[in-house]
C-alpha cells in the first residue's frame, strides 16, 4: 500500500513552473506610510518587502497598484498607469527574486462608489485597455505573475456581483470583463508566469463565490485567493453566509475551504490567520493549497521562523490541531 506523505505548512509547493518553499503567503496589503503621494515606490518600501522574503515566506502578493490615476484608493497607493512606475516597482521584483521568494503584483481599479451602473459602455472598454497595458508592465518589472484584485467591493467585484451589475450592455455578463482581460493578455502567461485573482467568496452568496470561482478556471486563471466580496450594496452587510458551529477559523477561512472542493486550481485562504497551528489546520487537514497571514506578518516579519518553532514544539509535544 503506498502511504501518503505527510504535508505540512513546510512543504514545497509548485504553481506552473514556479516553486514555493512553503504553503505560506504574504497577502496584499497596501502600507500607506511607505509610499509616495505620486504612487512611487520608496525605498522604505522595497526594504519592508526584502524583510518579508528574508523572513523565508513561500511567496509574496504585493499591494494593490493601481491601473489608473483616478482609480485610486487614496493617494498614497502605488501606480503601475505608465512606465515611470517600472523602475521603482522592478527593484521590489529584484529583492524578492534575489531571495528566492516568488512574488505575484496585484492589479487594482478602486470602482465606483455609486455604483457600476451609471459607467458608460466605452468608460469600461477603457478601463480594460488600462488593465491590459499594466498586465504588460507588470511583466516588464520581472514579477512571477499577476493577481487580479476582484474582491472586497472594487471595479471587478462590483462586475461579478448579481446585486451590484444590473447592467443590460455586454458588461452585464458579470464575467465578461475578466474573462476578455484573459484572453487579451494570454500571450504574457508561460509557465514562470501566474496569473491568479482575489474573488469576494460570498459574492454575495457562496453559491454565487463558487460559481464565479469555476468561471475563472474555466478562463484559465492558475490560482484562486478567495476573501469576501460585498453582499449589500449599502454596505451595511458584512456576511450573508452559514458557517458550521464546528469550523474553527473565520469566515472567510470557510468560504476558501469551501469553494475549494469545486475547482482543481490552488486555492489560498486568508483572514485571522495568526498562529502556526491555525495555518497548519488547514494545509494538514489539505483544506486548501496555501494560507495567507497578513497583519500578523506585518507585526512579526519573520513569523515564518516562530511558526517553525511553534511546529517543532507541537509535534515533539504530542500537541494537537484545532
Ligand atoms: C493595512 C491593510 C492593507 C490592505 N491592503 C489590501 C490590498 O492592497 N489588497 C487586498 O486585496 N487586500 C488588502 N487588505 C486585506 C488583506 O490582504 C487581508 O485579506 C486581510 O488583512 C485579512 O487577513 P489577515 O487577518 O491575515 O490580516 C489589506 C489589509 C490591511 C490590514
Amino acid at each position: 500500500m503506498r502511504i501518503k506523505e505527510e504535508v505540512n505548512l513546510f512543504t514545497e509547493f509548485k504553481i506552473k513552473g514556479i516553486s514555493l518553499k512553503n504553503r505560506v503567503v504574504l497577502p496584499p496589503m497596501v502600507r500607506f506610510s511607505l509610499i509616495d503621494k505620486d504612487g512611487l515606490v520608496t525605498d522604505g518600501l522595497v526594504k519592508w518587502y526584502e524583510e518579508i522574503a528574508l523572513g523565508g515566506v513561500g511567496m509574496i502578493i504585493l499591494e494593490a497598484c493601481c491601473v489608473a490615476e483616478n482609480a485610486k484608493l487614496r493617494d498614497n497607493q502605488i501606480g503601475i498607469w505608465n512606465d515611470s512606475f517600472i523602475e521603482g516597482l522592478s527593484k521590489i521584483a529584484d529583492v524578492c527574486k534575489k531571495h528566492k521568494t516568488p512574488t505575484l503584483i496585484q492589479l487594482h481599479h478602486a470602482g465606483f462608489k455609486e455604483g457600476i451602473a451609471a459607467v458608460s459602455e466605452e468608460k469600461l472598454d477603457g478601463i480594460l485597455e488600462e488593465f491590459i497595458a499594466a498586465f504588460h508592465r507588470a511583466k516588464k518589472c520581472g514579477f512571477d505573475g499577476i493577481e487580479i484584485h476582484g474582491a472586497h467591493t472594487y471595479l471587478i467585484s462590483q462586475l461579478h456581483s448579481k446585486l451590484w451589475n444590473k447592467r443590460t450592455d455586454k458588461y452585464g455578463d458579470r464575467l465578461y470583463f475578466t474573462r476578455e482581460l484573459i484572453k487579451r493578455t494570454k500571450d504574457i502567461f508561460d509557465d514562470n508566469f501566474i496569473l491568479g485573482i482575489r474573488i469576494g467568496g460570498n459574492e454575495p452568496t457562496l453559491e454565487e463565490g463558487i460559481y464565479i470561482a469555476k468561471e475563472v478556471e474555466k478562463a484559465g486563471v492558475d490560482l484562486i485567493h478567495v476573501s469576501s466580496g460585498v453582499p449589500d450594496p449599502s454596505f451595511k452587510q458584512d456576511r450573508k453566509i452559514e458557517v458550521p458551529a464546528d469550523f474553527p477559523l473565520d469566515w472567510v477561512v470557510y468560504l476558501g475551504v469551501e469553494i475549494k472542493k469545486h475547482v482543481k486550481i490552488p486555492v489560498i485562504a486568508v483572514r485571522a490567520i495568526k498562529k502556526e497551528v491555525e495555518a497548519s489546520y488547514l494545509i494538514e487537514n489539505d483544506l486548501v493549497d496555501l494560507v495567507a497571514v497578513g497583519r500578523a506578518m506585518i507585526s512579526r516579519p519573520h513569523w515564518m521562523s516562530w511558526a517553525k518553532k511553534k511546529y517543532k514544539f507541537r509535534k515533539n509535544t504530542g500537541g494537537k490541531l484545532l
